[in-house]
């Protein structure tokens, strides 16, 4: 007779302590639908997928409703009469953008996707001219950022394997330290074009410092731009003090504003109005008050408006503005502290999980280095085989990243101290313990 398997070692942390946790602080949980379990013995899912795509508020549906309704009622009048005027609609969302990232309002704009507002802002900042022509990403950079930047020289003439220079992590660890960076600006600055960097890094988590890298950049003669779309929402940001030159994220991952959803874009005040730089222009560029004189030659604003192109789509906004209002009413330094909780918690069960099992921990220890995400590289099977079994068998919702991170990313507004240990659990009943 076979013996019987043992059954699989449990998580010591015990689960009371995470439903008090809660009971002590709550978040938003009840304002946001989350996804029915589609295993395990809870009825809802442990979301930890926010960093990836966001929950969606319960007020985003009436909001779009109601944009629905003012087409319907008004036709093409709705442009001037709707409850929310089509026309300036976007305004709407500059002031709480500008907020979240730290920008003056002329210095923010909502428009577009990630990709194409990273794409436009190098039109006008990646100019490469003598020596000064690489542009510098981190080697775990997204790959839309890195296609990205490799048509940008391509687009310039150049060869992308030359120009672009991929910043790795030192052997043996798996983040940038801030010195990496700020070393090779000091050692190559002068060949230097534009930096590129994400604020938190998506696969590993890590939260650069912007502050001082854009102070490198700038201090050796380079543009400094940063791609927040895992940053926006998730960590406090001061572009505009930091000095940033520009900056791109997205709203669907930490803003919650739907799949695809509308972008954001940062030029620092310095450059507004600088007739020498280069942008692609539409009928969105020009000064509002002259856009319908339906003159041949524009006359940009000496805001970041001058980057918009096209009229932007009406339905894909109001989920943006329910979200922003959201933030402004909580407010990224409460989100910031909640947020050091839940993931300080999740980081000690995980401790306990990982400890005799091949998983690691890859996201910087230190809280100031990171935002809310943690990543595990897992040592052996296949990381999406994992993602399937933790929602399959236990109802979380983690994402993963091939071929050996899953991430996990209690969001501040939403997840919960017992998401937090339905995934220890999770991950302590599905990777078995490794002989020792
Ligand atoms: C860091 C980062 N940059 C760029 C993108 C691409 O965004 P978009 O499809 O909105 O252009 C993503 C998408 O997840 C991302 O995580």
């Amino acid at each position: 007779m076979n013996a019987p398997h043992p059954a699989p070692p449990r998580l010591t942390a015990p689960e009371d302590e995470a439903r008090r946790l809660d009971a002590a602080d709550p978040g938003h949980r009840h304002l946001f639908h989350v996804p029915p379990a589609d295993g395990g013995r809870y009825p809802e899912a442990a979301y930890l997928a926010g960093n990836s795509l966001g929950l969606q508020p319960l007020a985003t549906r009436d909001e779009l409703l109601a944009d629905l309704d003012a087409w319907g009622r008004l036709g093409v009048e709705g442009h001037l009469e709707a409850r929310r005027p089509w026309l300036p609609y976007h305004e709407l969302l500059t002031e709480p953008a500008a907020r979240l990232v730290g920008a003056l309002p002329a210095e923010t704009v909502v428009m577009n996707s990630l990709t194409v507002n990273l794409h436009l802002l190098m039109v006008s900042f990646y100019r490469p001219a003598g020596r000064r022509t690489r542009i510098v990403i981190e080697d775990s950079a997204f790959p839309s950022d890195s296609y990205a930047v490799r048509s940008q020289a391509r687009f310039h003439g150049l060869d992308p394997d030359e120009t672009v220079v991929r910043l790795r992590p030192r052997p043996g660890e798996d983040t940038l330290r801030t010195e990496d960076v700020t070393g090779y600006l000091a050692a190559e600055g002068d060949r230097v074009a534009l930096v590129l960097l994400g604020g938190v890094n998506y696969l590993t988590g890590e939260l650069l410092d912007v502050p001082a890298i854009t102070a490198a950049g700038r201090a050796v003669g380079a543009i400094v731009g940063w791609d927040l779309a895992h940053a926006a929402g998730n960590v406090p940001l001061r572009l505009h003090d930091w000095d940033v030159d520009f900056a791109a994220w997205c709203s669907y991952k930490y803003l919650n504003s739907g799949p695809g959803a509308l972008a954001g874009a940062f030029v620092h005040e310095r450059h507004l109005g600088d007739p020498t730089l280069q942008r692609f222009e539409g009928w969105w560029s020009t000064e509002a008050a002259t856009r319908f004189e339906m003159t041949p030659v524009s006359r940009p604003p000496a805001t970041v408006e001058a980057w918009q192109i096209s009229n932007p789509p009406i339905f894909s906004m109001g989920p943006v503005r329910t979200s922003l209002e959201l933030f402004d009413t909580v407010g990224m330094t409460a989100l910031r502290e909640r947020s050091l909780r839940l993931t300080g918690y999740l980081e000690r069960l995980l401790d306990e999980v990982t400890a005799g099992r091949p998983l690691t921990v890859l996201t910087p220890r230190d809280p100031a280095r990171r935002g809310c995400q943690l990543s595990v590289r897992i040592g052996a099977g296949s990381a999406a085989e994992l993602a399937k079994r933790l929602r399959h068998e236990h109802g979380v919702i983690a994402d993963a990243r091939e071929p050996d991170v899953v991430r996990f990313a209690p969001v501040p507004l939403y997840s919960t101290f017992h998401d937090c240990w339905r995934v220890a659990e999770a991950l302590a009943a599905t990777v078995a313990e490794v002989a020792r």
